[in-house]
């Protein structure tokens, strides 16, 4: 069996890869019209940064994994075509800022339909939007030579910087075809792919449309998750509750869970403000107004709460931070990855801009062209110093803001850092990742998201 996934990116790089290596039978091309992505997937710095990924592509390459940019070829040496090109948000038209914009996906149908001879697989990875298989079988169908491709959808559910671990033991593989026998063959046969190393109880499948609306459901609920722990955070501050104690307290309710209750200065990433927009825009389409208002609180509330966070800063720098030197560390979207899609830091760091601090940013693993491509800086700036270390950043400024979880800023020594910032030395911790009694000791000024603003000072009840 011969498969080919059209998109090197975050998604279809690591999947092949865990295809290739746990299915040394089949051999798997990736192709993508980006020849320098194709490039650093054959050399040793990978265009993704993965915790283990390096191995798992070592192990495969050049044996039974193929990265390159002959995309016709491979589709037409294929039994199986994963598509994982990106579906960003439309930017433009009708559905602006909402829609998903399906140009790639559109594109690949179009060549799969010109370049296949005989019949296909055709698995969607990319998140799209429900109904989107339709519009590949229209246009295999009208611009096919007559063949009986199969559409199936498979939505990827691997979480960046776990990639590897979602992958190699997934909670659920998901599975969605057409309801008849040539629609449950393909299913079958793509679920033998996986079989190889998923147990059966675990690989679920379903009908197309189930398949991939589950996809944007997934993703809207852990957002939600993440929105209502948020929410609840503000009012910890204001009542001195603990956000992290109201979390455990919930979250050992087996029907809660305790996963995705970790109260932030906000959700990033590619997939969940993405996927929350696509499916309001969706409950809008089929004339659900509720439902769509409904789940649009999900993302206000994730850009409130970063504006939140931003006024608790300039309110604490006596209302003013024009001219004065703010350390920011991290700057991804969560830890263990490079990627800054939709980061919080983003958003904070551009507020804080338009107030005209000056920012030292540092983050261990994005390059300081991101981060200046993402703030939007022009060649000659000075406003923004990307530093090589969590303590240059820190270095002679007013506050450190915690946007990333990176474990070394727990190793960090504060006692030193304490002593060349400018004082009060404040820091304010977005995260929720350090230990704050100890960095009051050592003579911080503390803001956590969801703790009391100042611990000392007992909060009068609602009874006195
Ligand atoms: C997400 C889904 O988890 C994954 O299943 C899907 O395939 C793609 O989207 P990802 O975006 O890689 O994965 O990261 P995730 O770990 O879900 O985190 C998303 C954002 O939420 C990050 O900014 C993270 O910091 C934030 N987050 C997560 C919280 O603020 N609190 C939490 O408790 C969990
Ligand atoms: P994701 O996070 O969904 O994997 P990425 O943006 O990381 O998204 O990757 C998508 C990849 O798809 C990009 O490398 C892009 O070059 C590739 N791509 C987009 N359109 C096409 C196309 N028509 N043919 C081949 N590759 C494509």
């Amino acid at each position: 069996m011969r498969i080919c996934c059209i998109g090197a990116g975050y998604v279809g790089g690591p999947t092949m890869a865990m295809i290739a290596a746990k299915c040394p039978h089949v051999r798997v091309d990736v192709v993508d019209l980006n020849s320098e992505r194709i490039a650093a997937w054959n050399s040793k710095d990978l265009p993704v940064y993965e915790p283990g990924l390096d191995d798992i592509v070592s192990q495969a390459r050049g044996k039974n994994l193929f990265f390159s940019t002959e995309v016709r070829q491979a589709i037409h040496e294929s039994d199986i075509v994963f598509v994982s090109v990106n579906t960003p948000t439309k930017t433009y038209g009708i559905g602006a800022d909402r829609a998903a914009d399906l140009r790639h996906v559109e594109a690949v149908a179009r060549t799969i339909a010109e370049t296949a001879d005989r019949p296909k697989i055709i698995v969607e990875k990319s998140t799209i939007p429900v109904r989107t298989a339709e519009v590949i079988q229209t246009i295999l169908k009208n611009n096919g030579m007559g063949l009986n491709h199969q559409v199936l959808s498979n939505p990827e559910f691997l979480a960046e910087g776990t990639a590897i671990r979602d992958l190699s033991s997934p909670d659920r593989i998901l599975i969605g075809g057409e309801a008849n026998d040539e629609g449950h063959r393909a299913v079958e046969t793509l679920a033998g792919v996986y079989a190889t190393w998923v147990p059966r109880e675990r690989i679920i499948t379903t009908n197309l449309w189930s398949s991939e609306l589950s996809k944007l459901v997934a993703n809207a609920f852990l957002a939600q998750r993440i929105s209502s722990i948020n929410s609840i955070s503000a009012l910890c501050e204001a009542t001195g509750a603990d956000v992290d104690e109201v979390a455990r307290a919930i979250g050992t309710d087996s029907r809660i869970g305790s996963k995705f209750l970790k109260a932030s200065v906000g959700f990033g990433g590619s997939c969940f403000q993405k996927d929350v927009l696509n499916l309001t825009y969706l409950c809008g389409h089929f004339g659900l107004p509720e439902v769509s208002a409904y789940w649009e609180q999900v993302i206000q509330m994730n850009e409130w709460q970063k504006r939140r966070f931003t006024s608790q800063v300039l309110k604490a720098l006596f209302n003013t931070v024009c001219g004065k030197r703010i350390g920011i560390w991290g700057f991804a979207f969560k830890k263990d990855t490079n990627d800054t899609r939709e980061s919080p830091a983003i958003g904070v760091c551009r507020q804080l801009l338009a107030e005209r601090a000056k920012l030292a940013i540092y983050d261990p693993k994005v390059s300081a062209a991101q981060i200046r491509a993402d703030l939007g800086l022009p060649p000659n700036d000075t406003s923004v110093e990307i530093c090589t270390s969590a303590e240059a950043a820190a270095d002679q400024s007013h506050a450190v803001l915690v946007l990333t979880e990176w474990d070394e800023f727990r190793e960090v020594d504060f006692t030193a850092v304490h002593a060349r910032m400018m004082k009060p030395a404040w820091l304010f911790d977005g995260r929720n990742v350090l230990d704050h009694e100890l960095l009051r000791q050592t003579g911080f000024r503390v803001r956590a998201i969801g703790k009391d603003p100042s611990p000392s000072t007992s909060h009068s009840s609602w009874t006195a």
